[in-house]
């Protein structure tokens, strides 16, 4: 599926990602920078931070509780923040659009 992801200066980079894979996964295999995704998806980094386009967060699905605790850690979390290892793309994702944070620190 086609994914945008907007950086911090507004620029935007579109990938194809794979249905199953993720939006980390999307950015890494693509070289899209803002997204470090340290940890590879474990979930023990959180520097794998993006915000669901507001047009988006209805058809992406809720964060799990463990992803919640680790979202109160990353800086300038929104309601919208997500780490987009845990975020698999779906057939109804096409055209998804994320946005990158300033800074995953
Ligand atoms: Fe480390 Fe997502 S890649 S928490």
């Amino acid at each position: 599926a086609l994914v945008f992801y907007v950086a911090f200066d507004g620029s935007q980079h579109e990938a194809d990602v794979p249905v199953g894979s993720s939006v980390m996964d999307g950015a890494v295999n693509n070289g899209i920078d803002g997204i470090l995704a340290e940890c590879g998806g474990a979930m023990s980094c959180a520097t794998c931070h993006v915000y669901i386009d507001d047009a988006w967060v209805s058809k992406v699905s809720a964060p799990t509780e463990m992803e919640q605790e680790m979202l109160e850690v990353v800086s300038n979390p929104k309601e919208n923040s997500r780490l987009s290892c845990q975020v698999t793309i779906t057939t109804e994702m096409e055209g998804l659009k994320v946005h990158l944070p300033e800074s995953q620190f």
